[in-house]
């Protein structure tokens, strides 16, 4: 398929996917969410690929929501398609096998905040913003936002920037923990890329297994997030990543992980 919302390329073993609409500040509209859906079906069945990036084209904006032109026309019938559609999305982008990184070079408002919350984790750029800024349009965020970010930033906090509305910067996102790592625009590309590629050398198998067991575990209490993790820790055990880098520690060894999943 070729994508016409979208730019996807391939840094040697690392995915990029950059929304790509600028005039409209990479609004996600219907087309977009189509090819973006695509695109991570064609990730999720290519196994040579170790980790993701996600990334906004121009020097504005990350994504400045869902698109508002699609969002007025809606019935409630609609709306709910629409909001439906977003979220099965994002759980699919959520349910890769592989990390995920957002690279938030600009405005993460809206759905753009949402599709961010769905990575595994945020950097951003000095001039990111991030808000839910639904309630200004007489709405609530449709695309997972009210569940993903009270469960990162906390309750309390998620019912402030919901109910208000307001951007908040990278620093204030950094504060409360929305973000990982903030630095000066030009360098974004760089800290995501050093973080995926550490990331990228790791056993495929393990990094699977650790991002299932933390998704998991968020969501059910400790005793039964402690036992999800017993059975993946276990299941390591019979991946051969384990056996290379027990014995490469003991033959003091730089490890050479083949990122097979067997
Ligand atoms: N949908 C459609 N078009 C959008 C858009 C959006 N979410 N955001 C920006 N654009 C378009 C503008 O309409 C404008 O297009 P024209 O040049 O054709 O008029 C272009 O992008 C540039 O935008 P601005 O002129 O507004 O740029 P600015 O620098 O003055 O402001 C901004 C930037 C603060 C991000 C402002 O564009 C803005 O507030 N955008 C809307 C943000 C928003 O409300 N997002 C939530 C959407 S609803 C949602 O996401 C629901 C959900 O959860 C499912």
């Amino acid at each position: 398929m070729s994508y016409e919302n979208i730019l996807y390329e391939l840094s040697d073993d690392i995915g990029i996917i950059t929304f790509n609409r600028p005039k409209a500040l990479n609004a996600l509209n219907g087309s977009l969410l189509n090819e973006l859906s695509s695109v991570l079906d064609t990730i999720a069945a290519d196994e040579t690929i170790r980790v993701l990036i996600l990334t906004g084209s121009g020097e504005k904006s990350f994504v400045a929501g869902a698109d508002i032109k699609e969002i007025a026309e809606c019935t409630p019938l609609s709306g709910r398609r629409l909001s439906k559609n977003g979220q099965d999305i994002f759980f699919k982008l959520e349910a890769l096998s592989i990390p995920v990184i957002a690279a938030v070079n600009g405005f993460a408002l809206g759905g753009g905040c949402e599709v961010a919350l769905a990575c595994d984790f945020i950097y951003a750029s000095e001039k990111a913003r991030f808000g839910l800024p639904e309630i200004t349009l007489g709405l609530i965020p449709g695309y997972g936002g009210t569940q993903r970010l009270a469960r990162i930033v906390g309750k309390n906090m998620a019912k402030e920037l919901i109910f208000t509305g307001k951007m908040v910067s990278a620093a204030e996102a950094l504060a409360i923990g929305l973000v990982n790592k903030v630095c000066e625009p030009d360098q974004l590309m760089n800290m995501v890329m050093e973080t995926a590629k550490a990331i990228a050398s790791k056993g495929r198998f393990s990094l699977e297994a650790a991002k299932r067991v933390v998704n998991s575990g968020v969501n059910v209490d400790l005793a039964d997030g402690c036992k999800i993790e017993t059975d993946a820790f276990a299941l390591c055990m019979a991946n051969i990543d384990a056996k290379e880098g027990t014995s490469a520690f003991i033959e003091k060894r730089p490890t050479k992980f083949e990122g097979k999943l067997v």
